[in-house]
């Protein structure tokens, strides 16, 4: 295993840390890095050869090197003026100018009155929730919503009210306790790849007066007509106050969006802080993603190889016995569970060239970590074979039978053939 250094001794150029902060660092070299990891560290495995399959990009569409897209990035690049090389934030930012046309595309693009970019999923989720929630508003999250949502509630100074993760009858129960507020979810969850239940949980959220705000990061691009994401897909846009989505999956960019009304847009121009602490994007940037929008738009094809790859990797796991009962799009993760499982599994994978992403705490439950396989659009046969090959090769050497992922989906089978 790759050994990261263990408690890295001072030298002359440390600045002395103060005992607080000092015990704080320790404690995760101690108790993560040595007790947990043995010396080395769960993220860290091998480097890639030039054989190896990845499926860490969230590039679910292969648009990253696509070359509309870099020629408009490279037409923008030198070619504004200088009014519009904004080196400021989007407050600032009055009249007509890309910014604006690329958020009017989006909008009539998602089927929105509006939408409003922003630097990041990140800063889209922390600035929608900080300007729409606040104090003593309870805000219904699923329990496996991005940490992003959680952060914007966080910084709004709200209550989280978490709710059983895909569970309408939970969700209604707590907001039946606590009243109106904002329900928070994810349209494709990010670990597991779980699909949300919408129409259940807009009907929840007009039965009782909330505001419903779904992260479309894994759905924009690669589901609904044209990719214009889930809600349009179940034809839910106009019972859905905000979309929000970042650009840095299927879009391969870097940035965020929301999607909401025109009168709600202008608001959050005004208070949401990433809007007004924090630098816009720049041209090239916006010139990119609108291209790619349009690339998108006419990539039936990509999305329809997306899904079709996604299927039979998932159907040839589930044969091989993995439990992928959660997944049900691209996103397919292999529950190892305990962190030293799934350190054994990166290495299987890894020694015979497959690469995923390593998900654990704090972005999956404690010991409930994962290596993350993420689909996209150009894995050809061969390599699906491959990983399907390797998976199925590796099954005792990473103890798959003794998974908690496992014995649950045992158990369950068990259930129903015994009635
Ligand atoms: C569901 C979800 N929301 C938001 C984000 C944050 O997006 P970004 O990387 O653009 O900040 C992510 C990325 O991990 C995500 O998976």
């Amino acid at each position: 295993m790759t050994k990261v250094a263990r408690m890295p001794v001072p030298t002359r150029r440390s600045v002395g840390e103060p005992d607080f902060l000092r015990q704080q660092v320790d404690r995760y070299y101690r108790e993560r890095v040595e007790e947990t990891w043995d010396g080395g560290h769960i993220m860290v495995g091998r480097t890639p050869g030039p054989d190896a399959i990845r499926l860490v990009s969230n590039d679910y569409l292969c648009m990253a090197r696509h070359p509309e897209i870099i020629g408009a990035q490279r037409a923008a690049l030198g070619g504004h003026d200088d009014d519009d090389a904004m080196l400021m934030a989007a407050v600032f930012l009055h009249g007509d100018n890309p910014q604006s046309r690329f958020e009017q595309a989006m909008a009539d693009w998602m089927e929105a009155e509006a939408t409003v970019l922003s630097q990041s999923g990140w800063a889209v989720n922390t600035g929608l929730l900080q300007s729409i929630a606040g104090p003593g508003i309870p805000c219904y999250i699923d329990m496996f919503a991005h940490a992003s949502l959680w952060e914007g509630i966080r910084s709004a100074g709200a209550r989280a009210v978490p709710f059983r993760h895909n569970t309408p009858e939970h969700l209604e129960k707590m907001v039946r306790r606590d009243g109106p507020g904002v329900i928070i979810v994810d349209s494709v969850y990010s670990t597991s790849g779980n699909v949300a239940p919408l129409a259940d949980i807009v009907a929840i959220g007009e039965r009782h007066g909330c505001v419903l705000v779904v992260d479309e990061a894994h759905s924009l691009g690669t589901h609904g007509p044209e990719g214009r994401g889930l809600v349009v897909e179940r034809g839910l846009t106009q019972r859905v106050h905000f979309r929000t989505a970042s650009l840095a999956k299927a879009f391969a960019g870097r940035a965020g969006i929301v999607a909401c009304s025109a009168r709600i847009a202008e608001y959050l121009k005004y208070t949401a802080n990433p809007a007004i602490f924090s630098s816009g994007l720049l041209p090239p940037e916006i010139a990119g993603l609108e291209a790619t929008r349009r690339v998108i738009a006419a990539s039936d094809d990509r999305r329809r190889r997306l899904h079709a790859n996604a299927d039979h990797l998932r159907n040839g796991l589930t044969d091989l016995g993995y439990n992928l009962e959660l997944s049900k799009s691209q996103i397919l993760g292999l529950e190892a569970g305990h962190e030293r499982s799934t350190i054994r599994l990166r290495d299987a994978l890894e020694s015979r060239g497959v690469f995923g992403s390593v998900f654990c705490a704090p972005a999956t439950p404690k010991n409930r970590s994962l290596i993350r396989f993420t689909v996209n659009s150009g894995l050809n046969p061969e390599a699906l074979d491959r990983i399907l090959s390797v998976c199925a090769d590796i099954r005792d050497e990473v103890d798959l039978a003794s998974w908690p992922s496992t014995r649950r989906r045992s158990a369950v089978f068990a259930a129903v053939v015994n009635g």
